[in-house]
């Protein structure tokens, strides 16, 4: 087993909240989350309620108003940034790079790692995902659907430890989101990835470990409470 086999990523007493246009947004407070990998957490709850926001948090692109979000190694705490390059993201909006075609968006994340065989994975896994006949359309060339499937290419293609998915199916039809469920779960069983999804979906939650929903400003664990355990 390696090292950073049993890493997790904790959020003690977490909350956040904007300043903006003189008004104070309180999205949530004291969110306990403990993402362990191997485990899969689905978070559900109404548009606007912050689960893109707990996302960011959570994967260190943001830091929180209120608590911590750190990385526990073999037990001890760590700073969250010790984990980015193990962290695959799939944004809800997408953001592939707008210059590079599909084959080189996924190839991206391989080849600043300098692997060599950085276009033949990309190519493997834009054939898992079923677009293995778009390669050389840029984004702007491609559906919602199929820029959809090429973030999750990315993110997937080089074995990430953490996967944060912020509504993966939420632009692809029925067959489609079935397979790229298939996709994301296996990830997380055969790599041990943890996986984090946020979806407006209750059957996609329903696969997943644990559900963790928002309500009315309260966080509540539906099911199967993740929790710090007090790591030190
Ligand atoms: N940087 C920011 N400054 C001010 N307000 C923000 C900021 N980021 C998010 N918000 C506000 O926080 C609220 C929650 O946003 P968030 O994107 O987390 O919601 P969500 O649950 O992901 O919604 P959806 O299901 O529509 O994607 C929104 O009302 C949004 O306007
Ligand atoms: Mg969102």
């Amino acid at each position: 087993m390696s090292s950073q086999r049993n890493s997790a990523i904790e959020l003690d007493n977490v909350g956040q909240s904007f300043e903006s246009h003189q008004q104070q947004i309180n999205l949530f407070k004291d969110v306990q989350f403990l993402i362990e990998q191997g485990q899969s957490y689905a978070i559900t709850g109404p548009s606007g309620s912050g689960k893109s926001s707990l996302l960011m948090l959570a994967s260190g692109l943001e830091q929180p108003t209120t608590g911590q979000v750190r990385h526990v190694n073999q037990g001890q705490y760590q700073a969250i940034s010790s984990l980015r390059a193990e962290i695959g993201f799939i944004f809800q909006q997408f953001h592939l790079l707008a210059e590079l075609s599909a084959l080189n968006n996924v190839a991206l994340p391989l080849k600043l790692r300098g692997d060599k065989h950085a276009l033949s994975t990309a190519k493997q896994w834009l054939e898992h995902v079923g677009l293995g006949h778009r390669l050389d359309h840029k984004p702007s060339q491609l559906s919602g659907g199929e820029q959809q499937r090429i973030a999750i290419a990315r993110a997937l293609v080089f074995k990430p430890k953490f996967i944060f998915a912020d509504e993966p199916t939420g632009n692809l039809d029925a067959k489609s989101a079935t397979g790229i469920a298939e996709l994301l779960f296996k990830c997380c069983s055969d790599n041990g990835a943890a996986l984090v999804l946020v979806t407006h979906s209750q059957k996609l939650a329903a696969r997943a470990q644990h559900q963790l929903n928002f309500e009315q400003g309260n966080c509540v664990w539906l099911k199967n409470e993740k929790r710090s355990e007090g790591h030190e």
